[in-house]
Parts: structure tokens; C-alpha cells; sequence
């Protein structure tokens, strides 16, 4: 019998701390119900403590989940542990996620705090989360850079206040492989208790050997990997799940555990991250990129003809890569719109949304015969449920592009309920339609990234559009699909504008430093 390799999954909170990918509570809800169907251990859905936002959409994630554990995220103060412990009250299983500084840069310049109060709130941290779960991780912030012996001393106290977890952080990237692994061996071997809890690694991606880092933690005793659909996370982002997962599964001669994922999620996992984040999938990424499968040269084709096993180690279907089913039709009915959307996470809080969403999927249909789960997934994602509150709507879009002309486009738009007009020149139809939509929202934002995916395959395919924009140093992702990419481009860019002039910063505690 193989040890499990317990997978948690922190694209919700590491995962929406890189910079514009921020979600909303109902995005976060869609998200944590495709890691369930992923059956992902556990789910930190975010750091209650961080925002009301936050603490709602962990709650609304704890009510949503039943089958992986739900996790938040708290200092080890009191009032962030009684907030992550309110907001899960609802959960079927909850884990409270507590951590501490540890590194001497980190207690002497961030904490100014000596270690032995350092041990102190740990300690105190872990059995105040004990009053509302008995399930709880404790992490070591910065472990990569701490000394060896005072992450013994605090691990052992930890274990023995009650922690079931042990989560060691290479929070800035430092670690190399071989190093990180010997690490974690010492320190399941130094610390007397150590059988009492699980160890796990949280590693980021900075040198980019977060996955290499993680997966040597493993060869040496660590049991449980913190993860990021896509690898998505904080600077450079966190260890990919996919990759993790995949190198588990695939190695089986090298790793003495396994995983309980359905494998077959992760590409429809992918894409819904990237979709709802707004942060595309490189095509030479692992596993979910587009051409992670796809063999280019005459003479790997051959071999693959021939034999499969000639050049592939995984078989795209076993990620999810081909399962896209055609779901829906242009004949397909209300209830069936409806209970698909509910499979996939998505609720409409009243009959007007429904309709209004049913409505749009009809006009989808009429000019695409065959509906995937992918394109009901942009349906939502680009109206967002609160469409109502969006200042500017798009009207109507015309655009003029003729060889050796210059391409014109006229907008109008719905802003405030006044319809304006604007027309405008640039170089190509998109240019000109952003353009002409800038001329009335006078955004003054800085445009950081234009991307075209398409959602699935085939000239009628739905293109989605990402729009970043940056303004006062805050940034956004504005995103918008459609089966003609203009209008697509013209509906991210309306998107990013709206989300701009509504957000808030979120100035999370994990940067105020204060613990
Ligand atoms: O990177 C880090 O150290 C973290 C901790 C909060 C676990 O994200
Ligand atoms: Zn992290």
C-alpha cells in the first residue's frame, strides 16, 4: 500500500494574491466546486481576516463545499483566528491555517519580535483555532530561510499545542531541490513528535523550482503539497497542482505515495482559473498548455502513429485534454441550461438572472451550434453576476477595415444610463474600437496586456479576451467572449474599465506585516 500524498490547494488565496487576479465571491464558489469535482483534499478558499470580501467568499465556499476539507487562512492572532473560525462555521470539515514568521530577517525586521515570543503566539495561535476545529495547520513563514534548530524548537511546541499539519513555506523562492528535501528529512527525523503530524511544503516559484523543490520534499517524507491550479500565486506563483499531480501519478517507480485526484478535471480546472483570472495558459506550459500534447515534428509523429508510448509518458485524456463534450444545443431548454450551470457551480440568485443569462446563451447558440462546458463558463464569467451595478454597457460596436484604408470603429455605449457615440481611427479594428471607447470612459488606465484565446476549437469557436489595465498601481483583468474577437476585445476592455473604477485595494495582512 502507497502513503497518500495529500493535495491542498491554494489557488483561491496564494493563488489570488498575484497581482489582478482577483475574484469575485461567486467566482471563488464556481472554482472551489471544479476542485471538488478535482477531489483536491483540501481547499484554502482565503484569509477571512484579509476583507469582508474575503471572509463572505469564505464562507460561501465553506457552505458550497462537502466532500474536501475547507481551509482559512489566519495570522496567529486572535481576531484573525476567530474570523477564519466564523467564517467556517458552516463547513462539513473545516481546517484553520495559522502562520508566523520564523526567519531571522523576518522576526528581527517584520515582527521585531525576539523568537521565544515568536514560539509564544504559535503556540497560542494553535490552541485558540483548536476551539473551533480540531483540524489545524501551522506554518513557519519564510522556513525557507530559517535556521534549522528554531524550526525544531517551534515545530515540536506546535505539534504538542495540538496542530495536526506542519506546513513548511519556501515563501520567497529560495530553496533549491536537493537542499529543501534533505531539510524536510532532518526535520522529520529531529523532532521527537514529529509522527504526530503531517509535514507539508508550500513552495514558490521564484528560481523556478517550486515543483522540483515540492516533489524532492516528498522523496523525503512530506505527505501533504500546497498547490495552485496553473501555478498561479504570489510574484512568480506557487507549485502547479497539474504538475505535481502528474509527476506523482506518472513516476510511480520514483514516489512512494499517490493521490486521490479524478485526473481527468484538471484541464476543465485550467480553464475555468484562466478564464475567471484572466491570466492565460502559455501553450508550452505542462499538462494544461495547449500543445503540452500536441507533437509537431515528422519524426515524433511517426513514432506516435506507430506506438503512443514512443514520445508521450501521459495520455492526454487522463488530464482532461479532448473531454470537452458538447453539453448544449440551440434547442436546449431552461431546465437543462440550469442544471448544467448548477453542476458547474453556478447559481442564479433570481429568476431575472436566469433569464437574462438563458437569453444570452440562445443568442451564443444561434451563432454556434455546439455549446461546451468552456463556453457556458465565459457566458458567466463575462457578464459577471452583477452586470446590473456596471456603470458602462455596451451598445452597439461598427467597425470599417478594408485593405489600404484606415480601420474606423463607432461605439456607443450605455454610461450612467446616458447613451453616448464615439468614432475613432487606429491601427487595426480593435485599436480603434478601444480607442473609441476610451474617447468616452476617459479611463486614463495603462493598458499592461492584450491577449486572444480561443475557448474552444473550430473558426466559430468563442474567442476570449484579456484586458489588463493598471491605473494608481492598482490592476485589473477585464475579460469578454464572443464568437467575433473584436466585440470580444471591446466588452474585456469595458470590463477591466468597470471592475477599475469599482475595486477596492485589498491590502492584505500577509504584506502589512504587523504578525
Ligand atoms: O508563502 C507563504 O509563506 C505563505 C504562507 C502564508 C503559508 O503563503
Ligand atoms: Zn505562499
Amino acid at each position: 500500500m502507497k502513503d497518500k500524498l495529500i493535495i491542498f490547494d491554494t489557488t483561491l488565496r496564494d493563488g489570488e494574491q498575484s497581482p489582478g487576479a482577483s475574484m469575485t465571491r461567486d467566482e471563488k464558489v464556481r472554482i472551489a466546486k471544479a476542485l471538488e469535482r478535482l477531489r483536491v483534499d483540501v481547499i484554502e478558499a482565503g484569509f477571512p481576516a484579509a476583507s469582508p470580501g474575503d471572509f463572505e467568499a469564505v464562507q460561501a465556499v465553506a457552505g458550497a463545499v462537502k466532500d474536501s476539507v475547507v481551509c482559512g487562512l489566519a495570522r496567529a492572532l486572535d481576531k484573525d483566528i476567530d474570523r477564519a473560525g466564523q467564517a467556517l462555521q458552516g463547513a462539513e470539515r473545516a481546517r484553520i491555517h495559522t502562520f508566523i514568521a520564523t526567519s531571522p530577517i523576518h522576526m528581527k525586521m517584520k515582527l521585531q519580535m525576539q523568537p521565544e515570543q515568536v514560539i509564544e503566539y504559535a503556540v497560542r495561535a494553535v490552541k485558540r483555532a483548536l476551539q473551533y476545529t480540531d483540524n489545524v495547520e501551522f506554518s513557519p513563514e519564510d522556513a525557507g530561510r530559517s535556521e534549522e534548530d528554531f524550526l525544531c524548537r517551534i515545530l515540536e511546541a506546535v505539534i504538542d499545542a495540538g496542530a495536526t499539519t506542519l506546513n513548511i513555506p519556501d515563501t520567497v523562492g529560495y530553496s533549491v531541490p536537493a537542499q529543501f528535501g534533505a531539510m524536510i528529512g532532518n526535520l522529520l527525523q529531529r523532532i521527537p513528535n514529529s509522527d504526530k503530524a503531517v509535514f507539508s511544503v508550500h513552495c514558490h516559484n521564484d528560481l523556478g523550482l517550486a515543483v522540483a523543490n515540492s516533489l524532492s520534499a516528498v522523496l523525503h517524507g512530506a505527505r501533504q503539497v500546497e498547490c495552485t491550479i496553473n501555478g498561479l500565486g504570489e510574484r512568480a506563483g506557487n507549485a502547479s497542482l497539474e504538475e505535481v499531480v502528474m509527476a506523482v501519478r506518472t513516476r510511480k517507480d520514483v514516489f512512494p505515495c499517490q493521490t486521490d485526484l479524478d485526473t481527468r478535471e484538471i484541464v476543465a480546472c485550467s480553464k475555468l482559473v484562466s478564464t475567471i483570472t484572466g491570466f492565460p495558459v502559455q501553450p508550452n506550459k505542462a499538462i494544461v498548455g495547449a500543445n503540452a500534447f500536441a507533437h509537431e515534428s515528422g519524426i515524433h509523429q511517426d513514432g506516435v502513429l506507430k506506438s503512443r508510448e514512443t514520445y508521450e509518458i501521459m495520455r492526454a485524456e487522463d488530464v482532461g485534454w479532448s473531454a470537452n463534450r458538447m453539453v448544449l444545443g440551440k434547442h436546449s431548454g431552461r431546465n437543462a441550461f440550469k442544471s448544467r450551470l448548477q453542476e458547474l457551480g453556478v447559481d442564479f440568485a433570481s429568476e431575472e438572472e436566469l433569464n437574462d443569462a438563458f437569453f444570452r446563451f440562445k443568442q451564443l447558440a444561434d451563432k454556434k451550434h455546439e455549446i461546451y462546458d468552456e463556453d457556458l463558463q465565459a457566458l458567466i464569467s463575462e457578464a459577471g453576476f452583477d452586470a446590473e451595478d456596471e456603470r458602462i454597457k455596451l451598445i452597439s460596436l461598427k467597425v470599417c477595415a478594408e485593405t489600404g484604408e484606415t480601420p474606423k470603429a463607432s461605439v456607443t455605449l450605455r454610461i450612467d444610463n446616458e447613451e453616448l457615440t464615439s468614432t475613432a481611427s487606429g491601427g487595426g479594428v480593435v485599436d480603434a474600437s478601444l480607442k473609441a471607447i476610451e474617447n468616452l470612459v476617459g479611463s486614463k488606465a495603462d493598458l499592461q496586456l492584450y491577449s486572444v484565446n480561443n475557448i474552444t476549437s473550430g473558426t466559430d469557436a468563442q474567442g476570449e479576451v484579456t484586458v489588463r489595465l493598471e491605473k494608481g498601481g492598482r490592476i485589473v483583468n477585464g475579460l469578454g467572449a464572443d464568437t467575433d474577437i473584436v466585440i470580444a476585445s471591446a466588452k474585456a476592455f469595458i470590463n477591466a474599465v468597470n471592475k477599475l473604477q469599482k475595486s477596492v485595494p485589498q491590502g492584505s495582512p500577509a504584506q502589512q506585516g504587523d504578525v
